[in-house]
């Protein structure tokens, strides 16, 4: 049995888990950073990367306890490398290489959209390759053909905005607060999803890729207007990026279908949300293919991704040396074209 310690801290949740190589996670701790950034609407890098240095090494100890195991025991130290906010990765990665060369383990410094890319195979230990991935997160919107470990096709990213941000700002333009995602999603509930017209940016579009800043934009002067009910504008938010994120993923699914997928699969944070998950399983099913979304908790940020990402490259023999080096930018597939407009994300 191989066991990988796991470390995520990328963005803002400090996190370490111990998972098995049958995918068994024996720990996972997590703590969030919510009440020190909610003053300011959103992540603040430099007090995300303090609040990991405080963090991490109670949570590995927590970790290690709670797994009753001791480093010693450990296999491999896996640790997000990039990309995200730089202070934060070079806390874990440090963090991780400290520990594999204290221990005499092999470091693994993982991807962190890969961490997320190859989590439903830790939900779903009969999903097998390749699969046709949708990763939304507050980072990245991105369409991905997984082939295998390492082995990622990019076929469509956002121009501009990621869903994740969209509803975060959705929130804070309704003052719902921060994290926003989950708050949208409750307000959307109470609400009339076709009470605001909203637009779908880019669906239908022969271009592949997803584009939310007009909505932004759309919702910005809808809450603007005064007229609507916020739940109404959460509601018809919600299911304008349903609708284009129901509409992108049918195109990818049509270009792929050559490489016949196994399964349609959702990961990151945006994949915790119940009537995103509902509109791409009824994609799926039309497509009559499998459904693969992990559970919430998978979803979003965590340790036990990171450390399964490690299980799966440490059975390839994938180890990386001790220098490393921690990313702010680190695209799964390093041979896609630049989408129109987009420079500056993986
Ligand atoms: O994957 P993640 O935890 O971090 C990144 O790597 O970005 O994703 C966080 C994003 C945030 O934008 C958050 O608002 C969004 O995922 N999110 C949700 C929900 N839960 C988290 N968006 C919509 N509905 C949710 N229930
Ligand atoms: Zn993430």
């Amino acid at each position: 049995m191989a066991l990988v310690l796991g470390l995520e801290s990328s963005c803002d949740e400090t996190a370490a888990a111990l998972v098995t190589d049958e995918g068994r996670v024996l720990a996972h701790r997590l703590a969030g950073q919510e009440a020190a950034h909610a003053p300011f609407g959103g992540v603040v890098p430099e007090i995300a990367a303090r609040a990991h240095v405080e963090a991490l090494t109670p949570l590995v100890e927590a970790a290690l306890a709670d797994a009753g195991v001791s480093l010693a025991e450990v296999d491999a130290i896996a640790a997000t490398a990039g990309p995200g906010l730089i202070g934060g990765v070079m806390v874990g990665l440090v963090t991780g290489k400290a520990l594999a060369l204290a221990a005499g383990k092999p470091l693994i410094a993982v991807n962190h959209l890969e961490g997320h890319a190859l989590s439903p195979r830790l939900a779903d230990p009969s999903l097998r390759f390749p699969y046709l991935l949708l990763l939304v997160s507050g980072g990245h919107c991105q369409l991905l053909l997984v082939r295998g470990v390492g082995d990622h096709a990019r076929l469509a990213t956002t121009i501009d905005d990621a869903a994740g941000e969209a509803f975060d700002k959705t929130a804070k333009l309704l003052g719902l607060g921060f994290p926003g995602g989950p708050a949208v999603e409750r307000a959307a509930a109470q609400g009339d999803p076709r009470a605001v017209p909203l637009p779908r940016p880019l669906v239908g579009s022969a271009e592949p890729h997803f584009s939310f800043a007009g909505l932004k934009s759309a919702v910005l002067r809808a809450v603007d207007a005064g007229i609507h009910a916020p739940a109404d504008i959460a509601a018809s938010f919600q299911q304008s990026v349903m609708d284009c994120l129901v509409d992108r993923t049918r195109r990818a699914l049509r270009t792929v279908a050559g490489e016949a997928p196994t399964a349609l699969v959702v990961a990151g944070g945006v994949a915790a949300n119940a009537a995103v998950r509902d509109a791409l399983r009824a994609v799926a099913a039309a497509h009559d293919l499998p459904f693969v979304a992990p559970p919430s908790w998978l979803c979003t940020d965590n340790a036990a991704m990171i450390a399964w990402a490690g299980v799966e490259r440490l059975a390839l023999g994938l180890t990386d040396p001790l220098d490393a080096p921690a990313r702010a930018r680190w695209p799964l597939d390093p041979t896609a074209e630049r989408a129109r407009g987009a420079g500056v994300k993986a």
